[in-house]
């Protein structure tokens, strides 16, 4: 029998902040399980529980799905999309991710600064003058513009009087048809002819980013594709190899082999989140194909319970006007927590594993929902937000979905007072 989230949460495992619970996913099972390590802390009741075990999973199924070969640069930019990069970063470096994908150099020093000492590439290109923090942090710069060439060779050029045959090495982006960063493929000679003159560069590896992977019903990708590697074949014919060939995002590693390159980098596939497909029924044939565990519970006790006669607004706005006489439970999680102020009237969380519609304006530090069909609810009960309670869960790319977003987006948006508890 699944357990229901209805007990006032102890924990009798070793301090869940830094690890310790048993890791839990969707599963009833395993949510029994993760039920007698429960999470206790003193303050505002919300929090994320995050399950390393269950990326960690995710790691495994993806590298199985892509073969060993092949390596994985595991996309951490963002916060690890909001989870927590540092301790997420430190378990997949443990289990054998090769890469870490992060935006800017200041992402990528906070890992430096924690101890990882893997490879990380710094996903987003450069600002004139972020590029000798690169260098000197051991982050692997992205060039997405010609003229970058000659500024991370000066900076190179300078480490080099310092350490002794300094090379700094990089990789290079090529706009396929997403047209935001990279080199148009008709800059390729010149590209070439340009790092013929940076003595102290080496080009390690060569990628694109695609803009529609998931989707089956236009050849975007497809063309994306195409440009890349004849792109990819006028280099090596200029003289110039292009290292570690890379594309793929989530969508193309669940769905397109000819992506998959030298290297792989998956993000949300990752935290254990299947992108939305086009046509909608290649997400079962995905899913079916990469048994993903999504990472992220987040929950809310009730702080506040009162009946509320029909035909009373509730919230700010009154956007939600009672039916019937009603039980309104308040949460202590708004916007600034994660619960996005889009789902106002939008979708439902679970108490004691029933489904319960989020009702009425979220605001920033509260939200509603209606309780009535919930007879012995009571403050102090845990809503779950995103995650599994009994025999349910409601997964974040379902939110996602009924407000018209993406998963990342979401996940991104779990505020930074939320304590998060990292469950091994
Ligand atoms: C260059 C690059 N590669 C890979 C990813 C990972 O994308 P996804 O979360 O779809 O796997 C991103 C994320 O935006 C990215 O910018």
């Amino acid at each position: 029998m699944p357990t229901l989230l209805t007990d006032s949460p102890t924990i009798d495992a070793p301090a869940a902040e830094t690890g310790g619970a048993a890791g839990y996913s969707h599963l009833p099972d395993a949510a029994a399980i993760a039920m007698k390590r429960k999470i206790k802390f003193e303050g505002r009741p919300v929090w994320a529980e995050i399950s390393l075990a269950d990326i960690l999973h995710n790691l495994k199924v993806i590298r199985g799905h892509v073969g060993a070969r092949r390596k994985i640069l595991a996309v951490v930019k963002a916060n690890a999309y909001g989870l927590g990069s540092v301790p997420i970063s430190k378990a997949l470096a443990r289990a054998g991710a090769e890469w870490l994908g992060v935006t800017c150099s200041s992402e990528g020093i906070e890992l430096r600064e924690a101890g990882i000492r893997k490879r990380i590439l710094v996903l987003t290109g450069f600002w004139a003058g972020e590029e000798e923090i690169l260098l000197r942090h051991d982050l692997t710069p992205t060039v997405t513009r010609l003229e970058q060439l000659r500024q991370l060779e000066r900076a190179a050029g300078r480490r080099a009087r310092r350490v002794r045959n300094f090379r700094a090495r990089f990789h290079l982006k090529i706009n396929t048809g997403m047209n935001r960063l990279g080199i148009e493929p008709g800059e390729v000679d010149a590209f070439a002819a340009e790092l013929a003159r940076c003595p102290h560069l080496l080009l390690e590896g060569t990628y694109t980013h695609f803009a529609s992977a998931e989707d089956f019903t236009s050849d975007q990708t497809a063309g994306q594709e195409r440009k890349f590697f004849a792109a990819l074949e006028r280099l090596r014919g200029l003289g110039v190899s292009p290292g570690l060939v890379h594309l793929a995002n989530s969508g193309a590693i669940c769905a397109r082999p000819s992506t998959w390159g030298d290297l792989v980098r998956p993000g949300a596939i990752l935290y254990g989140y299947h992108q939305g497909f086009d046509p909608p029924e290649k997400k079962a044939e995905v899913m079916a194909e990469m048994d993903l565990r999504p990472c992220l519970s987040l929950r809310a006790r009730i702080i506040s319970l009162r009946d509320v006669a029909a035909g009373e607004g509730v919230g700010y706005g009154a956007r939600f006007v009672t039916a019937r006489p009603s039980r309104i439970a308040v949460i202590a999680a708004g916007y600034a927590d994660g619960l996005v102020r889009a789902r106002t009237n939008r979708g439902s969380a679970l108490l004691r594993g029933k489904r319960v519609p989020l009702v009425g304006t979220i605001s920033m530090d509260l939200a509603t929902v209606d309780a009535t069909e919930v007879r012995d609810a009571a403050v102090g009960d845990i809503v779950t937000i995103y995650g599994s309670d009994g025999a349910d869960a409601i997964e974040v790319s379902d939110a996602a979905r009924e407000i018209g977003t993406v998963t990342s987006d979401l996940l991104c948006a779990l505020g930074r007072r939320v304590r998060r508890f990292y469950l091994s």
